[in-house]
Order: C-alpha cells, then structure tokens, then sequence
C-alpha cells in the first residue's frame, strides 16, 4: 500500500487540533503564501482570463439617501497588471470565483488542501469544494455576515482584522439562518450592532495564516492599510448537508406559521426535514428568476479610487 502523507500545506499542525476541528475558531500557519499561484504575475494572467460570468469587481459608493451601497464593475480591457495596480491604489475588491478554470493547479490545490485536512482529522470527509481569489483595496472591509457551507479564509498577502462572533441567538437569530439557507437573507436580517464585538474573538491575518471558524458563525473582515490578496476556501460535511437541510425545512416551516422549531441531528425527525427539503428544493417550486446584476463602472489604475463610472448596463447572471 502507498504511505499516507499528510502533506505540507499546514505548517504548524498540533495533535489536539482534530478535538477542535470545525468547533472552535482555528488559527493557523500554512504555506501556500509561498505559491508559485499567487505571484503578481500569476494574478495578472487569471485576472486577464476570467471569463466576465467568473468574476466580480465591487465598490461601495453614496447612493441618493446617503447609504453606503454596494456597486457591481467591470474590468474592461485593462492587463492584469493595470487591475492589480488598480486594486493596490484604489478602493475596489475582485473576487474571482473560478480560478480552476483559467488553470487546472488552482483546482488540485483545493482538493490537496481538503486531502491534507481529511488525513488530519480523523473521521473528517468534505465534498463541494469550492475557492475564490480576493484582491483587495487596503481598508476596504467586509460587513457583518454568515455563510452556509464551511468556510477557511488563507492570507496570501497584506494583513486584515477578522471579527469571529457566536454562531447563536443574539448574533445569529435561528430565523436568520434560515433564511439564508432559503436564499431570502436581507442585510436586515442580520442586525449588527457594536456592542457585539465584545463578544467577537478577533484575529490579525497576515500572510500565511489562515482562519477556520465554526459553521454559520458571523463575521466582518477589515483590511489594513494594504493590498490584500487572499483565498477562501468552501466546504461540505454530510453534517454541514444536514444542518443545511434541517434550516432549510425550518425556514419552510417557519413561513408556515410552526412555532418552536426544533433543529434535530439525527433520527426521524432529521429525515423528514431532509425529505422536506429535498422534495421543496427539486421540485423547483421555490426556484426565483435571477435578477441581473447593474454594471456602472470600469476599473481605471489612473483615477485616486481605482475606477470610473460607466453608463450603468444589466448583465445577466
Ligand atoms: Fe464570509
């Protein structure tokens, strides 16, 4: 038989990690900084090949009332080069969501680090892996939210402050989660107030750390006065599945009128909410038509905040 490596991704692994795998916030050292993936010229070419669907530039500007609102762009024509000296001066963020695509390495390095995971913990088996390249403005933030599947955060480069809040009531209202699951989730859904960050465990991220927190529980990112370049990583556990479906019946339930909601991890009652949900979800009866996203600027490396506007156009998801 072939010897079982448990690879070198993790550069600090401890004994008693497996106990607090997926239980408590984990902050730890790897290597995958040191990648040849994640050079400036590296980004730059997976930057000029993301097709338009596998990306999103991001801004928050003014709107009419004065809020702060999140605003969708475009790269234009701009090299890779031009968008990362964009990103280093400006006040934008790049997400590219299939980095697998443009190189088939961005893909093996995601199943490795879940290889790597799975023969450190035993017992532990993740499937839908998922990754996304961050390009950030320095001090651009990310606001108060939770996400469905299991969730790390890598730190390529430049630092950032990651606020880790309890995933339960009152950080994460049982409701909220729900509906979230549903895909109904609205920034109102999910209060944040300040006083919460007395209850936060907050980490400085620098390159070659990383952060797994446990599932659903809350977060907000702020960069520090720096590029940023980072990479999460996604993930599903028959457990996370679980959990998944029973919020997801819940929140059916819940919209019915049931009160006192029980949220079951095993047993008749785990397999009828996972009955439930799967019959609601493939039936297609809850599927909304995607409403495209307004383009209204172009990246621009010659303007102080890295764009410009543009003419606002739809673009369909
Ligand atoms: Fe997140």
């Amino acid at each position: 038989m072939r010897e079982q490596t448990t690879g070198s991704i993790m550069t600090s692994w401890k004994e008693h990690y497996p106990s607090v795998f997926g239980r408590h916030a984990l902050h730890l050292s790897h290597s995958l900084h040191t990648s040849e993936l994640f050079t400036d010229a590296a980004l730059a070419r997976l930057l000029e090949k993301a097709e338009r669907g596998d990306y999103h530039v991001n801004t928050r500007s003014a709107g009419p009332d004065g809020k702060l609102k999140r605003r969708e762009g475009e790269f234009g024509d701009l090299s890779g080069a031009q968008l990362l000296e964009a990103a280093r001066k400006g006040d934008i963020w790049i997400n590219l969501r299939a980095p697998q695509k443009v190189d088939k390495a961005y893909g093996e390095l995601l199943s490795e680090i879940y290889r790597e995971f799975e023969s450190r913990v035993p017992g532990l088996k993740t499937f839908r892996h998922l990754t996304t390249i961050l390009i950030s403005s320095p001090n651009v933030y990310v606001p108060y939210h939770a996400d469905v599947p299991g969730q790390m955060l890598w730190q390529i480069r430049g630092r950032k402050r990651v606020w880790v809040y309890p995933g339960r009531p009152p950080f994460l209202p049982q409701a909220a989660i729900e509906k979230l699951v549903l895909g109904e989730m609205h920034e109102t859904d999910m209060p944040y107030r300040e006083w919460f960050d007395e209850f936060a465990q907050v980490y400085d991220l620098e390159p070659g750390w990383m952060l797994h927190w446990p599932l659903n529980d809350p977060h907000r990112v702020e960069n520090f006065d720096s590029l940023n370049v980072s990479v999460t990583t996604e993930h599903y556990t028959s457990a996370i599945r679980n959990a998944y479906a029973v919020n997801y019946a819940n929140g059916l339930l819940r919209a019915a009128g049931m009160k006192n909601l029980q949220r079951q991890t095993a047993g008749p009652g785990l397999w009828a909410k996972l009955a439930l949900a799967a019959a609601v979800k493939f039936s297609g009866l809850r599927r909304k038509a995607e409403k495209p996203y307004t383009i209204d600027f172009r990246v621009d490396p010659d303007s102080p905040n890295g764009y410009r506007d543009i003419t606002p156009y739809e673009l369909k998801k």
